[in-house]
């Protein structure tokens, strides 16, 4: 079974990794540093999330060999240039204590600045020389997508904020007929109430899993990445555990039928996250 996402020829994304915001501080260096004891092998931050000086302690804390980690981290508006890019790039593998990235995206596409397809370009350029294995946006609407597939730079993987009741199915189309890969952020919802939900109580009992766990496992049988955030040891392990089980076509449509159609909530937080 799959348990990576290709997002180029010879580059693989985990389907499920850490996802690192509101962590900061020694929070976040132990969490991480746990994570990959755990068995993480995907961890994600951001510029915004002021956390990655301590997201690349609790990585050298962890002992892992850095070429087994895939390390995903988005930089800010300022940066919106192709010089720019280089910069942030720069100011970010200096922060996280590594040489190159995995994955590196676009945060948000700040439309009134309209500068994110020189972004994306300068992106490019960090791959072509070898700067960071692939890139890729977050929180970019199809309008925003195809802006920048018109400047013939195909996206790889957009990362947006997805879970049971906001499933974004428009937006979700849009990645499939372009072969974007989807990465859901705040992927267990942030309220928790579809937890309690049948379609997701149901599968938990019968299969014996926990309530998230088989949301996550819908995701992934999507074939999305997701970035729950934990740091909680337990529900660490518990999250990474969604490839020994598998959900039927029924359970799945009766999850995928939780949608609202309700936008996912853009606070200031989200915005960012
Ligand atoms: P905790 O860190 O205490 O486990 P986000 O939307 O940013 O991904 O946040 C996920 C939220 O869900 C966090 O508050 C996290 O709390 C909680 N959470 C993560 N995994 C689980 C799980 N397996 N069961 C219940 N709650 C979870």
């Amino acid at each position: 079974e799959l348990t990576t996402a290709q997002l180029a020829p010879d580059v693989r994304i985990p389907l499920i990794g850490l996802g690192t915001w509101p962590l900061t501080g020694e929070d976040a260096a132990a969490t991480v540093s746990q994570a990959i004891n755990n068995g993480y092998r995907h961890i994600d931050t951001a510029e915004n999330y002021a956390n990655e000086a301590a997201v690349g302690e609790g990585i050298r804390r962890s002992g892992i060999d850095r070429g087994d980690l895939f390390l995903t981290t988005k930089f800010n508006t300022q940066w919106h240039s192709r010089t720019g890019v280089r910069e942030a790039f720069r100011k970010s593998v200096h922060r996280l204590g590594t040489e190159y990235l995995d994955l590196l995206l676009v945060h948000w596409p700040n439309p009134a600045q309209g500068r994110f397809v020189e972004a994306c370009e300068g992106l490019q350029d960090l791959v072509d020389d070898g700067s960071i294995r692939a890139w890729g946006v977050s929180n970019f609407k199809p309008a925003h997508l195809q802006a920048v597939q018109e400047a013939c730079l195909p996206v790889p993987l957009n990362q947006v904020q997805v879970d049971p009741e906001h499933g974004q199915p428009a937006q979700l189309a849009y990645h499939r007929e372009h072969g974007i890969v989807t990465a859901a952020y705040s992927p267990l919802g942030r309220n928790g109430s579809f937890l309690e939900q049948a379609a997701v109580r149901g599968p938990a009992r019968e299969l014996g899993m926990t309530p998230a766990q088989i949301v996550l496992r819908w995701h992934v049988q999507h074939g999305r990445v997701a970035v729950p955030k934990s740091a909680n040891s337990q529900r660490q392990r518990e999250n990474l555990d969604v490839f020994s089980f598998a959900l039927t076509r029924q359970q799945m449509a009766a999850i995928d039928a939780l949608e609202t159609g309700a936008p996912p909530r853009l606070d200031s937080d989200t915005y960012f996250h």
